[in-house]
């Protein structure tokens, strides 16, 4: 097997420091590269400092074509790289495959983006003072930016960071997780088609301890971090002078309204299973509480527990697995001790809660006392506790009693509801009839709380990563 290179401004580069990345499945190679030298990264943080003016100036259909040529070429390999997510993430293949065609989009709407980014008017004679003057608005790239990728989408989530950068001529260096580089490497391949200015990307895997200089840097003044809650608020600390973006954890909610007929309950039932234990629950937004109103609650458990039966376990390459195995094995024993914590706490498991390996059987839970891991904190594993509530009020006390804020879900045909939902609850993003899960690339995205800082989905992460800049016109008729 070949070692996979990474990208310094452009440019393939090797150094010595072999990185073996393994299925978390059975451990099986998926490829090899290696950690960044010393010079290497230098390299590429300075030439992103010095491509600044060279980005910010690349005209609108040069941007674009780049990530338009990104998007097809990702739609072409699309069955490649679906496969590489599965083989590096252990992401079964059907999500894999779900993932390769968000990039594709991702970029696609970089390239709208890029297009239509423009700036406004603003008259300023509304006083005597400023007659015969206006403004142009725009926004320029506050600078080069680090981009640090999570493992559970290996290469949509590199995406969100890179798709904007260029957009908006900022340039960037990205580090993808370690656990899973290869799609991120894949990524700079391509990138490396385009006629980028040299200088404007980078994809660097680096140990943690060089992510941390990195993020020290004065050359990199945007930090924009999506992964673990306290690595993020300690970038933020660590930088304050910067502007960081931080897309980190939560425990999703779902809330189940008693309108909710045979029909939409079997609806809901089938979203809660398949979104509580999609990529063995590795997602901020996985449904990790259910709050149903006690008026269909038995019915949606039944559901639930039987739904959550139907799913299949296994191997990740097998296009009829919906469940695969967790990033490592440690990350199914922590799982398997919070299950174990709220079972001996009084918990009652309606279904899973064994390990093989790094895989972890989807589990259900109720009656969990809230002051347990698995209610309170974020499990990032197959495991929803389903919860009965005596009113719609008390459901959405019960979502907002968390530190976190990500998205929420709520089951109504009620547009009442619905509006006081989005009214009521401290969340980035509420989701009506549908699980928290839900996520088109171009909206907003991010949370409040301890769930983080900033928004992305491209058009608000191009907004995040430039401020604004007045051009002020005197002695025009306006
Ligand atoms: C995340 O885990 O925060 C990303 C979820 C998604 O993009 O679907």
């Amino acid at each position: 097997m070949t070692t996979t290179p990474y990208w310094i401004a452009g440019r393939p580069a090797t150094g010595t420091d072999v990185l073996e990345v393994r299925s978390p499945f059975d451990g099986a190679l998926a490829g090899r590269t290696t950690n960044a030298t010393a010079e290497d990264v230098e390299a590429a943080v300075s030439a992103a400092h010095d491509a600044r003016a060279a980005c910010a100036a690349t005209p609108a259909h040069v941007r674009a074509a780049a990530l338009d040529h990104v998007s097809h070429r990702l739609a072409e390999r699309a069955e490649e790289i679906a496969a590489l997510i599965t083989a590096e993430s252990g992401k079964p293949l059907k999500w894999a495959r779900s993932e390769a065609a968000r990039a594709v989009s991702t970029f696609r709407w970089g390239a709208e983006e890029a297009r239509r980014w423009s700036g406004t008017l603003q008259r300023l004679d509304t006083d005597p003072a400023a007659s015969g003057r206006m403004a142009l608005v725009r926004r320029a790239p506050r600078g080069p930016v680090l981009g640090i990728a999570p493992f559970n989408f290996p290469l949509n989530l590199v995406a969100h960071k890179v798709a904007p950068a260029i957009a908006v001529g900022a340039p960037i260096v990205l580090k993808p997780a370690p656990a899973t580089p290869l799609s991120a490497l894949l990524l700079g391949e391509i990138l490396a088609e385009t006629d980028l200015p040299a200088g404007s990307w980078s994809v660097l895997p680096v140990p943690n301890e060089v992510a941390a200089q990195l993020v020290r840097d004065p050359r990199l003044p945007v930090v924009s971090f999506t992964g673990s809650v306290p690595v993020g608020w300690s970038i933020r600390e660590s930088a304050p002078r910067k502007h960081v973006t931080l897309e980190l954890g939560g425990n999703a909610a779902a809330v189940v309204a008693p309108d909710q007929d045979d029909a939409a309950l079997d609806w809901a039932a089938t979203r809660i299973a398949t979104f509580a234990m999609y990529q063995a629950g590795q997602s901020c937004v996985s449904v990790q509480r259910v709050f149903a109103h006690r008026d269909i609650a038995a019915g949606l458990t039944d559901r639930v527990v039987e739904a959550v039966g139907k799913l299949v376990t296994g191997d990740p390459t097998d296009s009829a697995t919906d469940v695969g195995p967790l990033i490592d094995e440690q990350a199914a024993r922590r799982v398997e001790s919070w299950v174990d914590e709220a079972v001996a706490a009084g918990g009652r498991l309606l279904a899973g809660g064994t390990r093989d390996g790094a895989s972890y059987a989807p589990t259900v839970l109720a009656d969990v006392p809230a002051d347990v891991k698995v209610s309170c904190e974020e499990v990032f594993g197959p495991v929803v506790v389903l919860d009965t509530v005596d009113s719609l009020d008390e459901a959405f006390t019960r979502v907002n009693d968390s530190r976190f804020g990500l998205q929420a879900g709520v089951f109504t045909r009620d547009l009442q509801v619905a509006f006081r939902a989005a009214q009521v609850l401290d969340v980035g993003g509420v989701v009506i009839g549908d699980v928290p899960s839900f996520r088109a690339d171009q909206m907003p995205y991010g949370g409040v709380k301890d769930s983080g800082t900033g928004r992305e989905g491209v058009h608000a992460a191009m907004e995040d990563l430039t401020e604004e800049r007045v051009l002020v016109l005197t002695g025009i008729a306006v």
